[in-house]
């Protein structure tokens, strides 16, 4: 392998020989410790993205790393041909700890997405009884749920579906955190299930208005309709609660989640559901060569306990208020920043420019330079959601920089 000597050397090589699927911050990191990133040059960064909320317990966290290296010395896959050790203490830990009879593993949050995806449309033909081919699942505009085929036919992002068609049929588009329009689309009796983030992340860190998650679930359980809680960025301790629909105290008849399951260590995945519901499914009709796999439950399992052990939702709500409190004063102070909005560290700055204007990203850039990672979600919306093994005079600093960056900003 080429050794990397430059930040210059390494995106060259990218740009060369990667498909430009993403358009990455001009940044090279090579280490990762906690809350703070560093770069080939040896600059050293906060973390303010934590990958798309995926290293919540902080970059190489001892704890998860001691559990990957002692799995991985003993066994990493059987695939799901065998039993393995490891795959039913995992289960038996991942259902206790949310509360669910049976846990479906899988890798990529997409998966868990795809997975839930055929667990719902199977439950309303056997359980239902839907017509065959003719099930519905309403899903919200402005979604994000993942890249595969099926999930970007109900996005409304035409970067993400352009030339990508022919799209898969089945699903019905309501506007977000608008009740009266899901429960209108509620009364198609072939509808199976409503898909939802309990806040669209990748959106632009949408919060719903007070009430809406818990009168969606009763609004889906009145018309014997799943609600299906997308929880892959929000959950984990993001928002300030293990889930953010505890927040509003529902519980989804499917819980998906990906990303800080795992603390950034190994993809590990996981559709989680009561047995009236997981029971539709049969040997055959679902999985993945690595879904469950000893190395990943291992790692997930020890991810999960650093999450619990050092309180981070609390922490997380705690940090999230100081946070947004310091914005808050920012936007009051400053033309270029519109408002900040969100939950526990899930938080996004909207910038006072047009979705096409590029000063949000160059923003990000006068971040980066100042010692600060973030990117921008949808042109003009930087979202912030560092770990959240965050100290209270960290988040201080962070905010420092942020107002620095702002108040020195010349477009
Ligand atoms: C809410 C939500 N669902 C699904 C996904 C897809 O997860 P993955 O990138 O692991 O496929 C994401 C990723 O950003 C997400 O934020």
């Amino acid at each position: 392998m080429q050794t990397i000597t430059s930040s210059s050397q390494a995106i060259e090589l990218e740009e060369k020989y990667g498909a430009h699927n993403y358009h990455p911050l001009p940044v090279v990191l090579a280490k990762g410790e906690g809350v703070f990133l560093w770069d080939v040059e040896g600059k050293k960064y906060y973390d303010f993205l934590s990958a798309y909320s995926a290293v919540n317990q902080g970059h190489c966290h001892p704890r998860i790393k001691n559990a990957l290296i002692e799995q991985a010395g003993i066994l990493t896959l059987t695939s799901r041909a065998f039993h393995n050790d490891v795959l039913g203490p995992f289960e038996k830990y991942l259902t206790e700890f949310f509360g669910y009879d049976k846990v479906l593993p899988m890798n990529t949050g997409a998966e868990g997405v795809e997975t839930a995806i055929k667990i719902a449309r199977k439950w309303g033909y056997e359980r239902k009884g839907v017509n065959e081919q003719q099930a519905k699942i309403i899903v919200a505009e402005n979604n994000f749920h993942g890249r595969t085929t099926t999930i970007i036919s109900f996005s409304n992002d035409e970067t993400a579906r352009k030339n990508f068609g022919p799209y898969t049929p089945g699903f019905i588009k309501v506007p977000y955190d608008d009740i009266d329009a899901l429960k209108a689309a509620l009364q198609d009796p072939d509808v199976v299930a409503f898909l939802v983030e309990p806040i669209q992340g990748e959106a632009g860190v949408y919060v719903p208005s007070a009430g809406y998650l818990r009168n969606a679930k009763d609004a889906c359980a009145d018309k014997k309709v799943l609600f299906i809680a997308d929880e892959i960025q929000t959950g984990i301790a993001r928002t300030g609660k293990m889930l953010a629909v505890d927040h509003e105290n529902v519980r989804p008849d499917m819980v998906i989640l990906g990303k800080a399951i795992s603390g950034g260590f190994y993809p590990v995945s996981a559709v989680l559901a009561d047995d009236e519901v997981m029971n539709v499914i049969k040997p055959g009709q679902h999985g993945s060569t690595y879904g469950g796999n000893p190395l990943g439950t291992k790692v997930a399992m020890a991810a999960l306990d650093v999450v619990k052990d050092e309180s981070l939702a609390e922490n997380a709500e705690k940090l999230g208020i100081v946070f947004r409190n310091r914005m808050q004063k920012l936007v009051e102070k400053s033309d270029l920043v519109k408002l900040v909005r969100g939950k526990g560290l899930l938080n996004a700055v909207v910038i006072n420019d047009t979705e096409e204007s590029s000063t949000a990203w160059d923003i990000c850039i006068g971040l980066k330079n100042n010692g600060l990672l973030a990117k921008p979600t949808h042109g003009n919306i930087i979202r912030f959601a560092p770990p959240l093994v965050m100290t209270e005079e960290q988040i201080h600093e962070c905010c420092d920089i942020i107002e620095k960056t702002i108040t020195e900003f010349k477009k």
